[in-house]
């Protein structure tokens, strides 16, 4: 196991032995998750996954993943919240920083859509399809959610009219539910390759099925790597509630106390531009498992030095009811060091020789000081890099602290009430029948 959580930067924000007296709890919230006895436990399927996933449906997603790459230089996944974030987080974090300029292989462009209404979003995906060779995933666990069926009708009817009925049936795949739905009626019907979403796995939990594997396979990133990352931490995090053991419950434990301290936004923190949507989707697994009943810490995400510039301001002075989570890579994947200058016209010959990793680190450090002085507690969390088995340990890991603590925190972790009512507003204003 290679993740490791630094809470030192938090403990002066803490009562003494707050650790020890929220323990016993946790112990039972980590219980109650391995257990299947809280609520919401129909929907655990994700908790023994990594293990038990069948090397045979690897085997199928990745031949299907080959056959797309060989006819498809765009690949489009339509989807929302669960249903597309996941699998953008990884892509967006595995791949090139610019994957239209800088193509591997033969890896297909991944464009993403129905996960909003914009007009012009649509438009100029229609016109991609145009122009370039294409394959579409359409992925909704209800097979009923109103924007990804948008995009799918108009991109679906694109298809058609480029390569006929037949020639796009070969080009679309569904990823839904194993018996309900528009969609999954839609897919029985055109003849669509098709995978389950299992019943007993929610949307926002559904990274480590085909909902994200397909897609990540596509983009011609290692599944089984990933799998197996998970299934490590899985490992770990299952077999002991024991803070100096799982680094899971530690987390899980820490964020409950910040809480109750009146720490009621955490922000999660990357260096990494390439982890901005891997944020997106930590706040969706947090936002949408523990914002409920009047209750739960809002998650927000920043990405630093970026941000610096624009919300260092208010981490630093603003209103005190912050903490932060940073992620913290070890190592790049590429070097690039700061070149001599013998004008030094810039001043920066102090940093010749150095690598921009150092230097990066060396700010995550500085801000850090900065910030705990300032009154922000500070998680560390760390990764030695970034690949495809270390992001599949910290994908498992933030899965299983949001269940820890949304049981700490004494709410339902895996339904989403609230969800439903824009909907009906929506629907309503539309004229949609019935409502
Ligand atoms: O976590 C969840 O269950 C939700 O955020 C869903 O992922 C989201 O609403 C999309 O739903 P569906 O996959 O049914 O289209």
């Amino acid at each position: 196991m290679h993740i490791s959580i630094d809470i030192s930067q938090v403990l002066s924000f803490l009562p003494e032995e707050s650790l020890e007296l929220i323990r016993p709890k946790i112990e039972k919230a980590w219980g109650t998750l391995l257990s299947g006895t809280g609520a919401g436990s129909d929907f655990l399927g994700w908790v023994r996954l990594p293990s038990q996933t069948n090397p045979e449906v690897l085997t199928r997603i990745q031949e299907h993943a080959a056959r797309i790459r060989e006819i498809a230089d765009v690949f489009v996944v339509i989807g929302i919240g669960g249903s597309y974030l996941g699998s953008r987080a990884v892509i967006e974090a595995l791949s090139t920083s610019f994957p239209a300029l800088i193509r591997k292989d033969k890896t297909p462009v991944v464009l993403f859509a129905g996960e909003n209404l914009s007009e012009d979003y649509h438009a100029d995906i229609l016109q991609v399809l145009d122009k370039y060779s294409c394959a579409v995933a359409i992925i909704s666990k209800s097979g009923t959610t109103t924007e990804p069926a948008v995009a799918f009708r108009l991109i679906k009817q694109k298809l058609e009219r480029k390569y006929g009925r037949k020639g796009s049936c070969e080009r679309i795949i569904a990823i839904t539910d194993a018996s309900r739905g528009a969609l999954k009626e839609i897919a029985d019907t055109e003849g669509y390759e098709s995978y389950v979403i299992p019943d007993d796995i929610g949307g926002r939990y559904s990274l480590l099925t085909p909902v994200g594997l397909l897609p990540v396979a596509v983009a011609g990133l290692d599944i089984e790597k990933l799998i197996d990352g998970a299934a490590e931490m899985e490992r770990v995090a299952c077999k002991s509630p024991d803070f100096n053991l799982n680094p899971a419950t530690l987390y899980a434990a820490v964020r409950n106390l910040l809480y109750q301290e009146g720490k009621q936004i955490e922000i999660m923190v990357t260096y990494q531009p390439n982890l901005v949507m891997l944020t997106e989707w930590w706040k969706q697994l947090y936002g949408e498992s523990e914002g409920k009943e009047g209750k739960g810490i809002f998650p927000a995400g920043v990405t630093f030095t970026a941000d610096l510039h624009s919300m260092g301001q208010f981490i630093q002075e603003g209103t005190r009811n912050l903490f932060e989570t940073v992620l913290s890579v070890d190592r790049s994947n590429q070097e690039l060091l700061v070149p001599n200058d013998p004008e030094d016209n810039d001043g920066l010959n102090f940093l010749t020789g150095k690598s921009l990793s150092e230097v990066n680190h060396r700010a995550e450090t500085g801000t850090r000081l900065a910030h705990v002085a300032g009154g922000v507690p500070n998680i560390r969390i760390s990764i030695p890099c970034l690949d495809a088995y270390h992001l599949g340990q910290l994908l498992y890991f933030y899965e299983f602290a949001c269940g820890v603590s949304g049981y700490t925190l004494g709410v339902n972790p895996f339904d989403q009430p609230g969800v439903e009512a824009y909907k009906r507003k929506m629907f309503e204003l539309l004229g949609k029948p019935g409502f």
